[in-house]
């Protein structure tokens, strides 16, 4: 990894201190983190995760916080993405009310990227904001979602178009979790480890180096990228906690992404999607001359040597994939707008790009 990712984090045991959040990176840290929880001045917790994670891990934690003698309750809601929706957070919202939590209690987010945003979102405005604890279970919300404060749910429009910024207030990540998760999640997750490839090549040499045995789930070699990941995440956030500059780099895939995971009813994961949005959004870079071939090239290679898929399948219905692009947060009236990493970390090349141009471009020209 580029040193320069390591600039502004301060080392703590296992982790880094970071602007919002202290995070931790600990194979085995599920046991040991109520202790850690316990000396903390927050009167009681709500770990809130989904219908898979609460009876693989969520019984468990809930046992080692009252162990402790910590205040706990255990709520859960239907796992997937389906359940990213502001009905979930509302049905939160009540039961969180029904168990009188005040604002001096926190919420642990326990489980992947929609149990994050959910829980982010609805500690965010319950009781105009309390803090909540980033549990990630699966590698991506490990190396991306849990720390940055982006919280959002999906709406029948497009992904993410509901939402608020609230950063957590610790990040427990545990790699040992992501032993339990299927094949087709912990590769799809790898979408995002790569978008970190496109944007440092040292962190991209490193990669393709260790690849296969990340795919082996090689436990020291995970903690190092996981923490590596977050690292090059951290530089992000901290210099732009609101997503208005520089850190846009980090939604190199999405927008194109976005659209073909909402236009797949979310049958395509999101990490498969977002390998796809790279590698159309690299092709468009490469067409306007801000990339080359041979990084294309390397870009798709590292995707499809984890099994990830860089082409739009063909069922999809391209207008429900330019609908939810059109929807995309960074469009303005004109022309949709990507974000795609250039030679410099610290400078990310902005393509704007009319609707025609896009369609001929990702479909073809035969739309
Ligand atoms: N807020 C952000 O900055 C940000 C960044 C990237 C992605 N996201 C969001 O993250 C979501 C995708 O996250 P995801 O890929 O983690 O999906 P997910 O949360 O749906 O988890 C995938 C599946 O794995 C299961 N699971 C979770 N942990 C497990 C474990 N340890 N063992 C076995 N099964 C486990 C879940 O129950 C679910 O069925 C999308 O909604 C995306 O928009 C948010």
């Amino acid at each position: 990894m580029n040193e320069l990712f390591r600039q502004g984090t301060e080392p703590i045991e296992s982790g880094v201190r970071t602007r919002f959040t202290d995070v931790v990176v600990k194979a085995g840290y599920l046991q040991e983190a109520p202790e850690i929880l316990r000396r903390r001045d927050i009167g009681r917790y709500a770990i809130i995760t989904d219908s898979i994670v609460a009876r693989l891990y969520g019984d468990k934690l809930q046992q080692l916080f009252r162990d402790v003698g910590l205040q706990v309750e255990l709520l859960e809601f239907p796992e997937g993405e389906q359940s990213k929706n502001l009905d979930t957070v509302g049905t939160l919202v009540d039961q969180l009310g029904a168990y009188e939590y005040g604002r001096n209690s926190a919420i642990i987010a326990l489980g992947g990227g929609v149990v994050g945003d959910v829980v982010g979102l609805t500690a965010a405005g319950y009781k105009r904001g309390v803090p909540y604890v980033q549990f990630p279970t699966t590698l991506l919300a490990q190396v991306d979602s849990s720390l940055g404060g982006k919280t959002a749910v999906d709406t029948s429009h497009g992904k993410n178009l509901f939402g608020a910024f609230h950063h957590p207030i610790l990040d427990l990540v545990d790699p040992k979790t992501t032993l339990t998760l299927p094949e087709r999640v912990y590769k799809s997750s790898f979408g995002e480890v790569v978008k970190y490839g496109a944007i440092d090549p040292h962190f991209r040499r490193e990669l393709e180096e260790g690849l296969d045995a990340l795919l082996r789930k090689d436990a020291e070699l995970l903690s190092k990228f996981v923490l590596d990941s977050l690292l090059i995440k951290a530089f992000y956030v901290d210099k732009d906690p609101f997503d208005k500059g520089v850190r846009q780099i980090l939604n190199f895939g999405h927008t194109i992404g976005h659209g073909v995971e909402f236009a797949s009813d979310y049958e395509l994961l999101h990490g498969e999607s977002v390998s796809i949005g790279m590698s159309q959004e690299g092709r468009i870079a490469v067409s306007r001359g801000h990339w080359t071939e041979k990084e294309l090239y390397s870009l798709n290679n590292l995707l499809q040597r984890i099994g990830l898929p860089t082409e739009i399948p063909d069922y999809l219905d391209k207008q429900k994939i330019m609908g939810a692009i059109r929807q995309d947060k960074k469009k303005d009236d004109r022309n949709v707008k990507l974000v795609v990493p250039g030679q410099d970390p610290l400078t990310p090349i902005e393509i704007k790009i009319g609707e025609d141009d896009l369609v001929q471009l990702i479909f073809r020209a035969d739309s």
